[in-house]
């Protein structure tokens, strides 16, 4: 290891506060950023072919194929339409979930209906989806909430008796297992953000991952204008001149530059998970017992962190979120329901009893992959002082 590599992680923020996120850009990065520059393809080549190829093999991939794309959005966007949904269709999602997704789902034409969740791992409620199927339903996108798995075995068995495809988004849960497999590894499509704050990031990007090899070539084509056999040779980092377009088709590919942060930062995977794991399991065995506090997991060891989500009292919420700031500790409040949003409101929905509940009481703590133990230790003091001025 040089001197370059042994320099300390980079302080949390540069005015001595605790930031929700803090992604992690060391030497290493600006090594594979500068590799890459020299190699003068800039556009989507090898090296993104190369973070495909790392991601099947982290993933544990068998028979299953990864496309990259420049967002999450853009990914769940191509992989809506690459299983055929379009106009007049219907999508279900939670509304507890990120605005991207319902946003994809509209974008191919389809309409999204929104289902509630459930109170314990705030993932699905697959009985209020279940509630949404009609004939004009042809998919349910579920979310890993905070990177905790939701109930993806009754998603998929609901899926199964009504012929629907399942796309999961997976954007907290890279590398979260489920019976002992990573998510990604099986079921149906599913889709990750490599976005700035993600727990690995190639600044902006995402992918796909399809158990069918018909719709990898679709995928293909969907994120670069409907161009057909320009995949094989841009991952050469050349082009074709005598192309074809054979479908619609989008701006959606993850350039060699990006990928290239993306290489850097997925072979650091495992260290970033294990640090984010340590400071959620310090802070639910923290926060466990806070009078009215309520924590999302106490055991970490199936868990790939990306939030560290906490819920306490609703009426108490601004003052404890204050109260934090006070102390240079910024917190986040994930999410704004889907269906209070104005374009959203008139989206078909089950009641939503538990959403309605939960979103008043949910609060984002931060959470970084190489977070300080004095970081660490100045959230745990701000909470315990918190409640305890208010026992
Ligand atoms: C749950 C969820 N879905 C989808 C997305 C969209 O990913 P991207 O920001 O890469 O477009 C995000 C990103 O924050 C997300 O958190």
């Amino acid at each position: 290891m040089n001197l370059l590599e042994r320099l300390p992680a980079p302080p949390a923020s540069t005015d001595g506060r605790v930031p929700v996120f803090a992604p992690y850009v060391g030497v290493d990065t600006l090594k594979h950023l500068t590799d890459a520059l020299d190699v003068g393809w800039l556009g989507m080549g090898a090296t993104t072919k190369e973070f495909e190829e790392r991601i099947a093999a982290y993933l544990g991939l068998r028979d299953r194929y990864v496309v990259c794309t420049n967002t999450g959005t853009s990914a769940l966007h191509i992989a809506l339409l690459a299983a055929g949904i379009g106009p007049g269709d219907e999508v279900i999602t939670p509304s507890f979930n990120y605005v991207a997704d319902h946003q994809a789902i509209r974008a191919t034409g389809a309409e999204v209906a929104m289902c509630d969740i459930h109170e314990d791992d705030l993932g699905i409620d697959v009985a209020s989806a279940a509630a949404l199927i009609g004939p004009r339903t042809k998919a349910i996108v579920p979310l890993h909430f905070a990177g905790v798995p939701c109930r993806i075995a009754e998603v998929h068995a609901l899926a199964h008796e009504h012929g629907l495809r399942v796309i999961e988004d997976a954007c907290h849960a890279f590398g979260t297992t489920v019976d002992g497999s990573k998510v990604g590894s099986a079921g149906d499509l599913h889709f990750f953000s490599f976005d700035p704050v993600k727990i690995i990031t190639s600044i902006d990007g995402g992918c796909v991952v399809t158990p069918d090899r018909d719709e990898v070539e679709r995928l293909q084509r969907l994120r670069l204008l409907g161009v057909d056999k320009d995949t094989t040779l841009r991952y050469q980092n050349k082009r074709a001149w005598d192309y074809d377009v054979v479908s619609e088709g989008f701006r959606y590919h993850l350039t060699n530059i990006m990928a290239s942060v993306g290489v850097s930062q997925i072979k650091r995977v495992d260290e970033f998970i294990a640090g984010r794991r340590a400071v959620c399991e310090r802070y639910s065995t923290a926060f466990d017992g806070l009078p009215g506090v309520r924590v999302l997991r106490r055991v970490y060891d199936d868990v790939s962190p990306f939030i560290y989500s906490l819920r306490v009292p609703a009426g108490r919420r601004d003052a404890f979120i204050e109260h934090l700031s006070l102390r240079g500790v910024d917190a986040g409040i994930h999410f704004v329901p889907v269906h209070r949003h104005t374009y959203f409101a008139d989206a078909r929905r089950t009641p939503m009893p538990v959403t309605e509940r939960v979103v008043e009481q949910v609060v984002t703590l931060p959470l970084h992959s190489l977070m300080t133990e004095r970081a660490v230790e100045r959230v745990v003091e701000s909470v315990w002082s918190f409640f305890s001025s208010c026992a």
